[in-house]
């Protein structure tokens, strides 16, 4: 009897050993395989300040008419000096809504389809500049940092265009010509560049599995302390054991929400004839399932910043959706309740502009708020610690 237990008892003990040792190998592989970037961006993360579209061809936000959200975000792109074009969307008569729903057994709800059909419009509105290549789609109900033009759309650009120059670009008639970058790299290298969503969760496995020069863990010191952001997005961040104040560029592997993300024209033209024209039979939930489902196709090729640069501020349940392998998204019933967005840090939506204070001094009086140090700064003169959540 005694001899048995002894023998499962090893038996357990080599399992586990094993196990032990196989996560070893991981996290070993996700250190090997983080490219520490920091010396390669210094140069651009003092200089170059992304232009007024963020680097792509203009910036366009989906708005319901009258929606009560938009002066906030007029005013928070003022503070932070972006340009954001915001296209009138017609009345949407309930032809519109049906043709959108599937034929056979639709689950979408009317608040969705509205969602929806306001994307769609913006995809459309894009199409129809024939100037533009390139869009970044936000919703209006989004929060963004003080720092996003400054710092974080150029580091992540910057890794994109790293990323981008290592890429085989399938071979496209416009640009078989050069392969000279652009700002966010070689011309059709993505389809999809995911900046805002409420999470892109996986297993480090999934992460370790990616060719290695698809993944780039960079500082970027603009990033809440881990134990400020949302508690999935911490957990994920250490379970990867990524080092605090870096943030990841990668393959989209699940994300979820729309709260902001660039396409091109081509991938416009692919979301809105063939992805997103309208809900699947069978039901979807929402947009933003399409897009998961259209990042899942290998030849869309979606890219994600995480933690993300844009969150939207309230935790409104139109788009938490559940979709299979367990997806669960930032927004969900675990929210702390608060008003700030999640994972933004140095927030402009929030900032009200006061009597006889203009927009500029706005903008200063946010600089000096404690959650708008830049913890970077903050290190390299020996305030370590200093900074709170
Ligand atoms: C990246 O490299 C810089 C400079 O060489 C160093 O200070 C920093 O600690 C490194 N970061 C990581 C995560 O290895
Ligand atoms: C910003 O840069 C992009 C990419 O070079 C360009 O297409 C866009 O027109 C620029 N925006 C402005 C306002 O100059
Ligand atoms: C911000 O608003 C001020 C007026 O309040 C205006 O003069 C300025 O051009 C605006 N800036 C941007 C970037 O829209
Ligand atoms: C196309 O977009 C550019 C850049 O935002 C803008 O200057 C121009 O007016 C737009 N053209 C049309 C026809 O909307
Ligand atoms: C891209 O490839 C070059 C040469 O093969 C390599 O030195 C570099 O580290 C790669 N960059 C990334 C981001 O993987
Ligand atoms: C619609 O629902 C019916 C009844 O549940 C089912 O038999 C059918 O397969 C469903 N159709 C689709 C396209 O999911």
């Amino acid at each position: 009897m005694e001899r048995r237990t002894n023998r499962w008892l090893l038996l357990a003990l080599a399992l586990l050993l094993s196990i032990t040792i196989v996560r070893q190998a991981d996290i070993g592989r996700i250190r090997h395989v983080a490219h520490n970037i920091t010396n390669s961006l210094r140069p651009l993360y003092t200089g170059a300040h992304a232009n007024t579209t963020l680097g792509f061809g203009a910036i366009i936000a989906v708005s319901r008419p009258g929606s009560s959200r938009r002066e906030a975000l007029i005013r928070a792109a003022n503070i932070t000096e972006i340009d954001i074009t915001i296209p009138e969307q017609p009345q949407w008569t309930e032809d519109d809504i049906s043709g959108l729903r599937a034929v056979e057994n639709s689950t979408i709800t009317r608040g969705s389809t509205l969602a929806w059909l306001g994307h769609l419009n913006a995809l459309h509105y894009f199409l129809h500049n024939t100037t533009l290549s390139t869009v970044l789609i936000l919703e209006d109900d989004v929060d963004f940092s003080l720092h996003l033009r400054t710092h974080q759309i150029p580091l992540a650009a910057t890794a994109m265009r790293m990323v981008a120059s290592n890429l085989t670009i399938p071979p496209s008639p416009r640009n078989h010509k050069s392969r000279l970058q652009n700002y966010w790299g070689i011309p059709n290298a993505w389809d999809l560049l995911y900046v805002g969503h409420c999470g892109d969760f996986y297993t480090p496995e999934s992460l370790a599995s990616l060719p290695q020069s698809q993944l780039i863990i960079y500082p970027d010191a603009t990033l809440p302390p881990y134990a400020a952001l949302h508690g999935k997005t911490s957990s994920q961040l250490s379970d990867l054991h990524v080092p605090e104040a870096h943030r990841l560029l990668h393959p989209s592997i699940s994300p979820l929400c729309t709260f902001a993300f660039a396409l091109t024209r081509h991938s416009a033209h692919r979301i809105l004839t063939q992805y997103a024209a309208r809900e699947a039979d069978g039901g979807t939930e929402a947009y933003d399932v399409r897009i998961l489902e259209a990042c899942r196709d290998p030849t869309f090729r979606c890219w994600t910043v995480n933690p993300e640069l844009f969150h939207h501020v309230k935790a409104e349940s139109e788009i938490a959706a559940v979709n299979g392998g367990g997806q669960w998204s930032v927004d969900e019933a675990d929210g702390d309740g608060r008003e700030e967005a999640f994972n933004i840090g140095c927030g402009v939506r929030g900032l009200a502009v006061r009597e006889g204070e203009s927009v500029a001094e706005a903008r200063e009086r946010l600089r000096g708020e404690e959650r708008c140090r830049i913890g970077g700064v903050e290190r390299e003169e020996g305030k370590q610690g200093a900074q709170r959540g």
